[in-house]
């Protein structure tokens, strides 16, 4: 019989079904506001990190990326795909997983599922920016693009922000009425509207999250009163954005990582002279946030690695005492580590 996998070999998967357990069993609120406290914490340490701008492989139909980076103890990679034309398929627009492995040996430490934990880690990242950002007391967001990441986003805004009332809009009726049925119950004011107008209206916060691979215009320049913080989601692709850049040139513009965020985000309609803070600098003291209440802030997100590593470095910690994983045996680890040859002829006795 060949010889059973050294415990070296494994290492913890959280599949789909264990990371909705996971979620179930802390209760999503607790686990949005830990998150976004994590993603902080790992924003405070920024200079630590290894940045770069994403690796992505486009196609007519929508994107892959690779989203690598590392502190100096750990590393950690993101798959994620952006495909807007497969809802029409039957298919989700972004799917991912992702890696966190030692630096010191190389070895990975965790593989989890990172479709609902991206979900969850852009809903803790904009709260995150929005408790800074967003005017004092806001109470009411506007939720425009009612798809996969709707309600993650609404659910972070009241744990973290203490939003009151969500106003929902979308091409679809079917995705307002989903978002609509799913929020029943979630301690929201839920007030589905027939026009983006009427969604932002009165709102002090408006979230866009809307997909399409084109220069849309999801807000109008006119729609923008003073005051308000803006949570642009949806346009994080070369060719991909959602404001009219007239928005921009009224904004505060607030990004994660400049170089990819130029490339990427709304402000790939502007020149590279077009000011922006690093959210960070807010966070540690180096840059003022909100500086008056009539001042437009716009964080214009696109996600970044930093942001998935502490969701996936969070998760790990999660797991200790529970049984919401599997082990993978996924290092070959051979008695002798030369001897790899051998260690597959002994699993042909
Ligand atoms: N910034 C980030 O960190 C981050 C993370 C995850 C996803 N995203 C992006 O967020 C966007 C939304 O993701 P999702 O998973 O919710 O997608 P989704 O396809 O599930 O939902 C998108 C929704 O937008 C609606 N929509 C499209 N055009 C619209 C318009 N003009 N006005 C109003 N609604 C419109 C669609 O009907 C759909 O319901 C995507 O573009 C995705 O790439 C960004």
């Amino acid at each position: 019989m060949a010889p059973a996998p050294s415990p070296l070999a494994f290492i913890p998967f959280v599949s789909v079904e264990n990371m909705m357990r996971l979620v179930h069993h802390f209760g999503i609120e607790t686990m949005l506001r830990e998150l976004t406290d994590a993603i902080e914490a790992d924003y405070l340490r920024w200079h630590l990190f290894e940045k770069t701008p994403r690796l992505a492989s486009h196609s007519k139909e929508g994107v892959i990326e690779l989203m690598p980076t590392s502190d100096g103890e750990a590393f950690a990679f993101k798959y994620v795909n952006g495909h807007p034309s497969n809802i029409a398929k039957g298919l989700q627009t972004v799917a991912a997983f992702g890696l966190l492995a030692r630096v010191d040996t190389g070895y990975p430490l965790l593989l989890a599922e990172m479709t609902l934990l991206t979900a969850l880690r852009t809903a803790a990242t904009s709260a995150m920016v929005a408790r800074r950002l967003a005017p004092a007391g806001s109470r009411v967001m506007a939720m425009i693009g009612n798809g996969a990441q709707a309600e993650f986003q609404a659910i972070a805004m009241k744990a973290i922000v203490g939003i009151e009332e969500v106003r929902l809009f979308d091409i679809d009726q079917a995705a307002t009425q989903k978002v609509a049925r799913n929020l029943a119950g979630s301690g929201l004011r839920v007030v589905p509207c027939d026009t983006s107008e009427d969604a932002i209206e009165g709102a002090h916060i408006v979230t866009t999250c809307t997909a399409d691979k084109v220069y849309a215009t999801i807000l109008s320049d006119n729609m923008v009163g003073a005051g308000i913080h803006i949570n642009a989601i949806g346009g994080d692709c070369p060719g991909k954005t959602e404001l009219h850049k007239d928005i921009l040139g009224r904004a505060a513009t607030f990004v994660e990582f400049e170089p990819q965020t130029r490339i990427e985000g709304e402000i790939q309609q502007m020149d590279d002279s077009y000011p922006v803070t690093e959210f960070w600098k807010v966070l540690s003291g180096e840059a003022q946030g909100r500086t008056d209440a009539r001042q437009i802030t716009l964080f214009d997100s696109v996600g970044f690695a930093v942001e998935d590593f502490s969701a996936l470095r969070y998760v790990l910690g999660k797991l200790e005492g529970t049984e919401y994983f599997q082990q993978l045996d996924m290092v070959a680890d051979p008695d002798d580590p030369r001897d790899l040859f051998g260690m597959l002829q002994r699993a042909a006795a």
